[in-house]
């Protein structure tokens, strides 16, 4: 996640002599190094990399954040802002561990395809980010997609619509083919309409600001095709189903937190 954040921040032209990267490992150094030329990374050099940073991104598993920020607290000040995009992981588990100091930070939930400069990013802020380290790191997140604020409560929710969302779409087109094949479509062509069916569907919802069941209702024509498949898709639940799909895993992802929290403190 954060090789991609890196990509399209380059991408949209942040200055690579602005950026600090660090690895835990020589080799995922190199392989950075290799696709960026010029890039300064410094693999296991956090502190180095924290010291004079205007901005620190934390892009490690969740599980590691806590030894992360307890390594860079001597380094940190309060005109720094933190951004995690640690899935479940609160921000007072970094508030609690950075020397009392009152630093803004902030939690992002990006979704996979930022790697196509396509992601939806939700992001919260603690009580010390002022609206300026809000649009700062806003602006840093649209270099690979859409942004939206939340209340930390609602993360769980994003997480499990637009964090965990590109999984269900991606099963939506793989069974888009697979009615094409049966259909006798070739493989190639059923691929290119069930993608090009879903992306352009999508950026119809975004460029007509109209509700998608207006919009799937001018695609109805009395006693056609698209009423009676419309019919079997309502008869099998597919909207009860994608409801309940994203209540269960906004569940999970709560409990998972809470569990998280739990044994940090325990
Ligand atoms: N992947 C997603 O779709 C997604 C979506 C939303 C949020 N996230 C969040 O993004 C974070 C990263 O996930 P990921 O899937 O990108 O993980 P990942 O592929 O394992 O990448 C983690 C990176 O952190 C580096 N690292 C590990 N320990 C380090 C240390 N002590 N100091 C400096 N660098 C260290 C790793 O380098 P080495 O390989 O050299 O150890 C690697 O480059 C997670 O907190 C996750 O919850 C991911």
């Amino acid at each position: 996640m954060g090789a991609a954040l890196l990509g399209g921040l380059l991408k949209a032209g942040h200055e690579i002599g602005q950026i600090v990267c660090t690895t835990g490992s020589e080799e995922r150094a190199g392989i950075l190094r290799e696709r960026h030329p010029g890039l300064r990374v410094l693999p296991k050099g956090n502190c180095e990399a924290v010291r004079g940073a205007d901005l620190i991104v934390l892009g490690v598993k969740p599980y590691a954040v806590p030894k992360l920020v307890d390594e860079i607290a001597q380094e940190l000040n309060e005109s720094q802002v933190i951004i995690s995009l640690a899935a479940a992981l609160p921000m007072a588990v970094i508030e609690r561990r950075v020397n009392g100091l009152q630093m803004p930070v902030l939690r992002a939930m990006p979704n996979i395809p930022v790697l196509v400069e396509e992601g939806a990013i939700a992001l919260c802020a603690n009580e010390f980010a002022t609206l300026a380290h809000r649009d700062m790191v806003e602006q840093l997140f649209r270099a690979v997609g859409v942004v939206v604020f939340v209340e930390e409560d609602m993360m769980d929710a994003v997480t499990a619509l637009s964090g965990s969302g590109p999984a269900y779409v991606y099963m939506v087109i793989e069974a888009f083919i697979a009615g094409g094949l049966k259909m006798g479509l070739s493989r190639e062509i059923a691929t290119r309409l069930a993608e090009q069916t879903v992306l352009g569907a999508a950026k119809h919802v975004r460029q007509s600001g109209a509700h998608p069941a207006i919009l799937r209702d001018e695609v109805i024509t009395p006693g056609g095709t698209t009423i009676v498949a419309i019919h079997e898709l309502e008869r099998h639940g597919l909207r009860s189903m994608l409801i309940s799909a994203i209540e269960t895993a906004t569940k999970h992802a709560r409990d998972r937190s809470a569990a998280f929290v739990q044994k940090l403190e325990s």
